[in-house]
């Protein structure tokens, strides 16, 4: 569980790839487009940079799809107003990246898609500040669970009633990674530095069609953290821009 920086930075390269796919998407996203031929634009970029593939089965979900929680059909036409959420990483070197991000088919949030996303961004980045070495991944739980539930409160999702019966998950936040994308690890011993879990909070709306997801993977390091994917577009303003450049 504790990496060593040669396993790090197969780590860190798994995740450049994965960032090198990503960006390779924002270019090919549009109406009309399936999901498997960004699949496959994934895979490409992947293999032609010395990956073997896919650490696993990717997600491409569009619209309502998304609120699917292992929806790897990929077989849907992307539509013009929806959102497409992609989970999917690199392997290289036999360790594995795990990322999410959620786009809009069309290059445009709409003002209730990009309020959720920033909701979602915000736990995503809350979440974060709170891993370093001693905190336990059960605590962390707890207190994201709580950062979520007020991000939900706020966006009109749950109300007291909701809380009172805890019935607003699908998953948790955080797991181990490494070789395994599920790696092995305790979650009730202590962070250290060389761990690296995932980060991945969502909010899914299945009356509203639409599901987002945000997942970076970081790893533990003496004075906090340090993130993997801090060179993948995150910001809603950053990917539209991307997305839109000719
Ligand atoms: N891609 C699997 C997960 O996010 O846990
Ligand atoms: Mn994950
Ligand atoms: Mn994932």
């Amino acid at each position: 569980t504790v990496k060593s920086p040669l396993e790090i930075s197969t780590m860190q390269e798994a995740c450049n790839i994965t960032n090198h796919g990503f960006r390779r998407i924002l270019d090919k996203t549009r109406p009309g487009v399936w999901e498997y031929e960004l699949e496959a634009e994934y895979l490409h970029e992947f293999v032609r940079r010395r990956s073997r593939g896919f650490a696993y089965t990717p997600i491409i979900a569009s619209g309502a799809n998304a609120c699917v929680l292992h929806y790897v059909d990929n077989n849907q036409q992307c539509n013009d107003g929806d959102l497409l959420l992609m989970d999917v990483g690199a392997e290289y070197g036999n360790y594995n990246a795990d990322m999410t991000r959620t786009i809009p088919v069309n290059g445009k949030f709409t003002e209730r898609q990009k309020a959720v996303y920033n909701a979602v961004l915000r736990v995503k980045n809350e979440a974060t500040k709170l891993l370093r070495p001693g905190t336990t991944i059960d605590a962390y739980h707890k207190e994201v669970g709580l950062i979520m539930q007020s991000e939900l409160l706020q966006l009109g999702l749950i109300d007291q009633t909701d809380i009172k019966n805890e019935n607003n998950f699908m998953h948790g936040t955080s797991h181990h990674i490494g070789l395994d994308v599920h790696d092995v690890g305790s979650f009730y011993k202590p962070m250290e530095a060389g761990n690296v879990f995932t980060v991945e909070p969502g909010i899914y709306i299945k009356e509203e069609g639409l599901g987002i997801r945000i997942e970076d993977d970081i790893v533990i390091t003496e004075e906090g953290h340090q993130n993997l994917m801090s060179d993948i577009p995150i910001e809603a303003e950053e990917i539209e821009e991307l997305m839109n450049a000719k």
